[in-house]
């Protein structure tokens, strides 16, 4: 097994070398002037299996999944035997079905083309619905970063921290979370108008008065979301208020917008490597790697 180490997850693609003692193959990458990309691999993969770490996160994701489809065409050209794409943050996971008449599902779209390029199967973290994984056309995996992040407050003293889901989709995440913090459990509600974007939460029967409270999510985004869900704790009296993703976006002015909305602190991952990437997935990639070899 050989690390391709994509231009996109550079830091992370090295983490995982480290920790499993597979060698890394650099890869060279330039953007012409008319602002197309180029890739090169710079050493050998004939005969080898090959796990290419390109996440696919904003700014720029689809030169991301270019560059990705690149690198898997030039792997298999090489000689590669079977060529895994592991994308920690896969772009495009959330429109995965056609919510509205005339919409495209641009995941799928996305992967035929990944397929297209030498793909032969796909892990990533914390995929926004684990259904959208039969739409794929080749085998796919998403793995958990949550009981990484849980670990990290664990770590900062926070063993008994409540769990807290901003909607009831993301419950099995901040169950994830409890199995490590030994805490309480519980969620929010959450409606979003399809057209406008606009979401309104509301807490049924929640009651975390006193409590130091983590809200866990797959992604933040404009961090409306935990915007929301913070004032609704600070409402109800929560002591302190944190907040975990798998997937930091942190758009425009999220991170301050969520800072003066009491949350404490964020913490995310290297999928979206930046201020917030605080725990890395190198030690959950490496162990799925080598499970795989
Ligand atoms: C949606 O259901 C997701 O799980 C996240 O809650 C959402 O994508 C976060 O977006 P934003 O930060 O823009 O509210």
């Amino acid at each position: 097994m050989k690390i391709i180490s994509g231009p996109a997850s550079r830091e992370l693609a090295e983490k995982i070398s480290a920790l499993t003692g597979f060698g890394i193959v650099s890869v060279s990458s330039k953007v012409f002037p008319d602002g197309e990309s180029y890739i090169r691999l710079e050493s050998d993969v004939k005969g080898e299996n090959v796990a290419i770490v390109q996440t696919t996160c904003p700014p720029m994701q689809d030169m991301k999944l270019f560059q990705l489809a690149f690198m898997a065409d030039a792997a298999k050209r090489s000689g590669a035997n079977k060529v895994t794409a592991i994308i920690p943050y896969l772009a495009y996971a959330r429109q995965d079905k056609m919510f509205l008449v005339g919409e495209g599902i641009s995941v799928e779209t996305i992967a035929r083309m990944l397929e297209g390029a030498g793909i032969d199967e796909l892990v990533t973290v914390n995929i926004h619905s684990e259904q959208t994984l039969k739409l794929l056309p080749f085998p796919s995996k998403t793995i958990s970063a949550i009981p990484l992040l849980a670990q990290y407050f664990v770590e900062k003293g926070f063993k008994g921290a409540f769990a807290l889901s901003p909607d009831k989709g993301a419950m099995h995440i901040s169950k994830q979370a409890q199995e490590v913090l030994h805490g309480e459990t519980g969620h929010l509600d959450k409606q979003r108008d399809r057209y406008t974007g606009q979401t309104k939460q509301t807490a049924e029967g929640l009651n975390v008065k006193d409590q130091t409270v983590i809200i866990f999510d797959d992604i933040i985004s404009t961090g409306g979301t935990i915007v929301g869900a913070a004032k609704i704790l600070r409402e109800q009296g929560a002591k302190h208020v944190f907040c975990a993703c798998a997937h930091g976006l942190l758009i425009g002015d999220a991170q301050n917008r969520i800072l003066e909305a009491g949350v404490e602190e964020i913490v995310g991952t290297d999928s979206v490597p930046g201020s917030v990437s605080k725990v890395s997935l190198a030690p959950l990639i490496g162990q799925e790697l080598k499970a795989q070899k």
